[in-house]
């Protein structure tokens, strides 16, 4: 027998919706399967011959902060007649754990991409009087939560009479979306300019299938926000990032109106106020393009590196000639390396070289990458041999720039591979400014000419 269950998806994400689903279901090991995915619609239907994948598809939607309810679908057409037909004959309808008279029972109406009153929404539950179900209603804490769904379009202004689609089911589960909530950067004691918003760090935590044990790396991890996701899903997790003044709590307040930081702020504090410094390993202050790690394979590497926009991304090093120049002895302590221009393009080969030395066979590498969005998406993603590139979600910045989540599952420890860094990403900074100023205009005249360029945007 065939089940079937609608995923109705929560309405802020939907260049994640599918990839973000997709990992959950292996993640959970669940194999219903997808039927006619649609990125545009918030709703998804798919099938299980299976009993046994009802219970992982709710653990699926528990754990995804892109679904909002997972339904049983007992009955979906395109008009209110085939419909109650449908539903007439469904052989669910008379079964005695949903209709029999001591399950209680709700039913909800729910509307999208147009809105109804209350009294039309009762209407619409007294033409479902023909449900055989015997059971007392109750509206608090019912047995059963039944729920009738009408699809009016994605254009709530232009809205028609009758819904395009209509979704009849029982209640299973609702997402995960409180994760928002519970971990809200407004509250959290510790962040930085660059902290990520929480529904995003759990989407890369499930994209990169972190689960109970893991050990989880952010090569660039800041204020330490993407750990925080990995951590409440019971990884061990562990970081570095160059910025020592960062990491201990010593930079600028990023906060509007506040003049000084707490003297205790710092990654380990944020773990400490979600209770879940059982999960934190350390962070260290290291430079990503000297990798420290020993031989150790991480179950999976999550992270958001520098794009070198707002500034350029630095790594330890020297422009100077004199390769044989060593710090004397007595400055040893006290001596702080220089640094040098660290390119994107750089930061991405040493990213997939920790990956290829440090990443279980099978683990996977879920990064941020920058894009002009003139260049098609499979023009701006680097290729590895020893990688399969699982997903890539593109988020709209402004301008023509937006950025790519990817996704890589690792394949191989095959080390001759090369990677291709596409032309796009090694002249992102380039491009970036490009149309707006002359590649060989000074800093100060290109970032000049840049403001100036984005203020008449903006304007228009
Ligand atoms: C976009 S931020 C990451 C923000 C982080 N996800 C958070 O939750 O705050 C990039 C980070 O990379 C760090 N970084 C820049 N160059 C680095 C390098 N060579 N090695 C390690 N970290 C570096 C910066 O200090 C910055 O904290």
């Amino acid at each position: 027998m065939a089940y079937r269950y609608l995923i109705w998806f929560c309405q802020e994400c939907p260049a994640f919706r599918l990839a973000e689903f997709e990992a959950l279901l292996t993640l959970f090991k669940c194999e219903a399967k997808i039927c006619c995915p649609n990125k545009e619609k918030p709703f998804l239907v798919v099938q299980s011959n299976q009993r046994e994948d009802e219970e992982k598809l709710i653990q699926v939607t528990k754990r995804s902060v892109c679904v909002r309810s997972l339904i049983h679908l007992w009955a979906d057409s395109t008009s209110r007649e085939a419909l109650f037909s449908q539903l007439k004959n469904c052989e669910f309808i008379k079964q005695k754990e949903y209709a029999g008279k001591e399950r209680s029972f709700r039913i909800n109406v729910d509307t999208y991409g147009k809105k109804i009153t209350l009294q039309t929404k009762v209407d619409k539950i007294e033409e479902l009087a023909f449900l055989p179900f015997e059971g007392p209603i109750n509206l608090n804490k019912p047995d059963n939560s039944f729920q009738l769904i009408e699809y009016y379009g994605l254009l709530s202004n232009s809205a028609p009479d009758e819904p395009y689609e209509l979704y009849f089911g029982r209640w299973l589960a609702d997402g995960g979306r409180r994760f928002s909530l519970d971990v809200s950067l407004k509250e959290r004691k510790f962040i930085s300019n660059t902290s990520m918003v929480p529904w995003l760090t759990a989407i890369m935590s499930n994209l990169a299938l972190v689960k109970d044990g893991d050990v989880v790396i952010d090569p660039f991890v800041g204020s330490g926000s993407l750990l925080i996701a990995a951590a409440k899903f019971g990884a061990y997790t562990i970081g570095s990032d160059i910025d020592y003044l960062l990491l201990h709590g010593k930079r600028k307040p990023s906060r509007r109106y506040v003049k000084q930081r707490d003297p205790d702020e710092s990654v380990f504090a944020n773990f400490a106020q979600y209770e879940i410094t059982s999960q934190y390993l350390d962070v260290i202050v290291s430079d990503a393009s000297k990798p420290c790690w020993r031989p150790f394979e991480f179950d999976a590497i999550i992270t958001d590196p520098p794009y070198g926009i707002r500034e350029n991304s630095r790594k330890i090093g020297t422009d100077k000639y004199d390769m044989t120049y060593k710090v004397p002895e007595e400055y040893i302590d006290c001596h702080y390396p220089s640094k040098v221009l660290y390119r994107f393009e750089d930061i991405l080969k040493d990213l997939f070289a920790l990956a290829l030395k440090n990443l279980k066979i099978g683990g996977r590498l879920v990064f941020w990458i920058p894009r002009i969005t003139d260049y098609k998406m499979e023009d701006s993603l680097p290729h590895h041999p020893s990688f399969k590139l699982i997903s890539c979600c593109n988020q709209d910045m402004k301008l023509n720039v937006s950025r790519v989540l990817a996704c890589y599952e690792k394949l191989s420890n095959e080390s001759n591979n090369e990677i291709f860094i596409p032309y796009v990403i090694k002249n992102f900074r380039e491009l970036y400014f490009t149309g707006i100023a002359e590649l060989n205009d000074t800093k100060q005249e290109r970032q000049a000419k840049h403001r100036q360029f984005l203020g008449q945007k903006e304007m228009n």
